[in-house]
């Protein structure tokens, strides 16, 4: 974080003159309650939404109507740092009295879960990271801090870089999937589109990498739950995307909820400090998961709310979200001896400096917009992002795409729902900007007809489902999960077909007509059975706003799918956490009994991850591998030997055959996405560091070691080519 010579010395005569409960508060971000009727802090009012109590319009309804508590009061009196604001007339109006009523005028850093998209809701992180297009994942987010920045918000909690492996931990919808390579590129570029474009402040904001660290590794994949791992996987998967988010200049971190062998992140000092401070440069604040100082107690590592605030701000943790314990207790613990005035002044000057570089002690206020439509530009991004994140999974003698004029019937509940189409954390989400799957179909198949048979919320009407099952030539099942069925506090055990949907897939296994699914989810799901059971499989996540038209134009052709899974897909419950980066075992799976696998099901994921299928067909040629001293480079020709243009996703894996620590069987180490004209050929170059081929070991030492290694370009379908190298470093 650059800041001028004036701005720092801006910065140290501020601190010279604040008080010590004005430095406090600083460190305070604030929670909001919601009054009249709806007691209860802004915090758990997004959690009921999240989870299903109450649906997003009640949550918007109450967010218009309700009077707020922003603790006006004591920002006047300077005793509020932060505070969480989704319109631009309360940010306004809260900015005018710290500025103008508050001894400092000390603006306020205003943030708030911006997560795939403010009002401009575009797929989930899980499916956009399946675009591998960097330029798209940047792009998005450029336009969610305009957005968002242009309503007053300043500060965006995301990207979420957490890696996840188990399906049943509902969070995995938030973050881009299992892969340590893929997520530190959907970081560095969200960094970029997030903070890069300082040419005006109205262009960016504040990143805050989430959650550090080691979250979604929580054990049986039970949010909140706790976390061991050794070193060498902590340093070899769950850290690299926050490396790459820092290296990318990402100015803030949110210490996860978790312990960490032991340790929650919250008073975790080595992660904190040692860590991200001074092993990887670190220089913006870090702030606390919501109400997670106190969650201190409960984890039973500080006995009372004082001992939990002194030690998390020992560890390096500068903001309190939502608790007010450093409000209420570090007057007496810097009393006490149990911290240092130092330690408060160095977490107020981070905050302060984090302030000034996004340019809000000279431009604190935003100009109140003039209409609340989404622009034409950002709809357009948003079905852009929508099309490129869309996985074809199968598609049986090519019964897809099909022709305009197809008469089809369109059953399952979630196609008709626009509010089904954002998915999780989208709180700024307006249900009148969502195209469900229902409209966005009908319209471009003009013979399509929508049935309410029911399946997931309400029973099967058995007499329309055989209607439907009549009408159309084609039919087309949607089936998946609610929104609130994933996110935050959402693990399932379960992870197959929630309500009846399974009996509808069933009903089309034996019909004698071509059927389609089309999957609405948040996280991979358990759907051997069902996938069997129909002609071809569209993976569509939850897609933002444009959900139904993107979904639509691809079922037609006008959009080619080009997604991969970033994740792997099990075949049952019982078989999470599956990954296809697993370490090598002594007994790999086998056609013997006595082989790392299951008795009851095939060995393997359903879907890999990397999988994806595409309409246009695709063939590798020329392939050579050429070594330098510094990097290994994959030479290669990619022909669209099909009648269709399209795009193709090469990745690059390495297998390291020995090593002096247990390897993964591979791992990605590079992609390009190139589009390829019908008939046409394109040169693709991957490149691989030599740096890169090593590991971390369980003493924290990065290790290079001499000896055989795979290179494998694929496109992760039918395409594939190895070769083996013996290399010394
Ligand atoms: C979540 C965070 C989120 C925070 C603020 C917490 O419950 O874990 O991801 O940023 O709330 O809303």
């Amino acid at each position: 974080m650059k800041l001028s010579a004036e701005q720092e010395t801006k910065i140290q005569s501020l601190i010279r003159e604040m008080t010590l409960d004005e430095k406090i508060a600083q460190l305070n971000q604030a929670s909001v309650s919601i009054v009249g009727g709806f007691d209860v802090p802004f915090s758990e009012l997004i959690e009921m939404m999240t989870d299903g109590r109450l649906s997003q319009d009640e949550f918007h309804k109450i967010m218009a109507t309700s009077e707020k508590d922003y603790h006006e009061e004591e920002i006047k009196q300077g005793l509020v740092g932060s505070i969480m604001v989704q319109d631009p007339e309360t940010s306004n109006r809260l900015q005018k009295i710290a500025i103008e009523e508050s001894r400092l005028g000390i603006p306020l850093i205003i943030g708030l879960d911006v997560i795939h998209g403010y009002k401009t809701v575009v797929p989930i992180a899980l499916a956009e990271a399946g675009s591998f297009d960097r330029d798209l994942m940047r792009r998005t987010a450029q336009m969610a801090a305009k957005e968002s920045r242009a309503d007053g918000i300043h500060w965006h909690f995301a990207p979420m870089l957490d890696i996840s492996r188990d399906a049943r931990w509902g969070r995995v919808s938030e973050g881009g999937g299992e892969d340590p390579y893929l997520l530190s590129q959907f970081a560095k570029a969200k960094i970029e589109g997030l903070q890069n474009d300082q040419s005006s402040h109205l262009n960016y904001v504040a990143a805050c990498l989430k959650h550090y660290v080691g979250y979604g590794a929580c054990e049986g994949g039970r949010d909140y739950n706790t976390v061991s791992m050794s070193e060498s996987l902590l340093r070899n998967v769950y850290l690299p995307p926050f490396r790459a988010a820092i290296d990318a200049g990402a100015t803030t971190v949110m210490a996860a909820f978790n312990d960490l062998n032991g340790v929650p992140c919250t008073v975790n000092r080595e992660m904190l400090t040692d860590k991200l401070r001074e092993e990887f440069g670190f220089d913006g604040f870090v702030v606390s998961d919501a109400n997670a100082i106190r969650e201190c107690v409960a984890h039973g590592i500080a006995s009372d709310e004082a001992e939990a605030g002194a030690k998390a701000l020992y560890a390096g943790l500068d903001m309190d979200m939502g608790t007010e314990i450093y409000l209420k207790t570090l007057k007496g613990s810097l009393a006490s001896g149990t911290i240092s005035l130092e330690t408060v002044d160095q977490a107020v000057e981070r905050i302060l400096r984090v302030k000034m570089w996004l340019g809000l002690f000279d431009h604190p206020y935003v100009e109140l917009p003039e209409s609340d439509e989404l622009s034409e530009d950002n709809k357009a991004l948003a079905l852009e992002a929508a099309e490129k994140s869309i996985v074809l999974l199968k598609n049986k003698d090519d019964l897809l795409p099909l022709p305009i004029d197809t008469k089809i019937s369109i059953i399952g509940e979630l196609a008709n729902k626009a509010s089904e189409v954002s998915g999780a954390w989208a709180i700024s989400f307006r249900e009148k900007d969502g195209v469900s799957l229902v409209e966005g179909i009908t319209k471009e198949f003009p013979n399509s007809r929508y049935f309410e048979v029911g399946g997931l919320e309400t029973p099967i009407n058995e007499a329309i489902l055989q209607e439907a099952l009549a009408y159309g030539d084609v039919i087309i099942l949607v089936a998946g999960e609610l929104v609130s069925m994933s996110g935050e506090a959402t693990s399932r055990a379960d992870i197959s077909l929630p309500g009846e949907q399974s009996k509808l897939f069933a009903a089309l296994e034996n019909l004698d007509k071509p059927t389609v699914a089309i999957l609405m989810n948040g996280r991979p799901m358990a759907i051997e059975k069902e996938v069997g059971q129909v002609d071809a499989v569209i993976e569509a996540w939850h897609l933002g706003i444009q959900m139904g038209h993107a979904v639509a134009r691809t079922l037609s052709g006008a959009n080619n799918p080009s997604a991969r899974l970033t994740v792997s897909f099990p075949r049952v419950s019982g078989q999470c956490p599956v990954y296809y980066n697993h370490p090598n075992t002594g007994r790999p799976a086998g056609r013997s009994k006595f082989t790392s696998k299951y008795m009851d099901i095939e060995p393997g994921a359903l879907y890999d991850f990397g999988y994806g299928l595409s309409y246009s067909r695709f063939a590798f040629g020329n392939v050579v591998l050429k070594e330098t001293a510094e990097s290994i480079q994959i030479i290669l020709d990619v022909s669209n030997i099909s009648d269709r243009d399209g795009e193709e996703v090469v990745q690059l894996y390495v297998t390291d055959k020995v090593g002096s620590l247990v390897r993964p069987v591979k791992e990605l180490k590079g992609f390009e996405k190139v589009t390829v004209a019908s008939k046409e050929k394109v040169a693709v170059e991957l490149r691989v560091d030599k740096k890169d081929l090593g590991f971390w070991n369980n003493q924290g030492q990065y290790c290079l070691e001499d000896g055989d290694f795979i290179f494998t370009v694929t496109d992760g379908n039918e395409n594939s080519e190895s070769f083996e190298l013996n290399l010394s470093f």
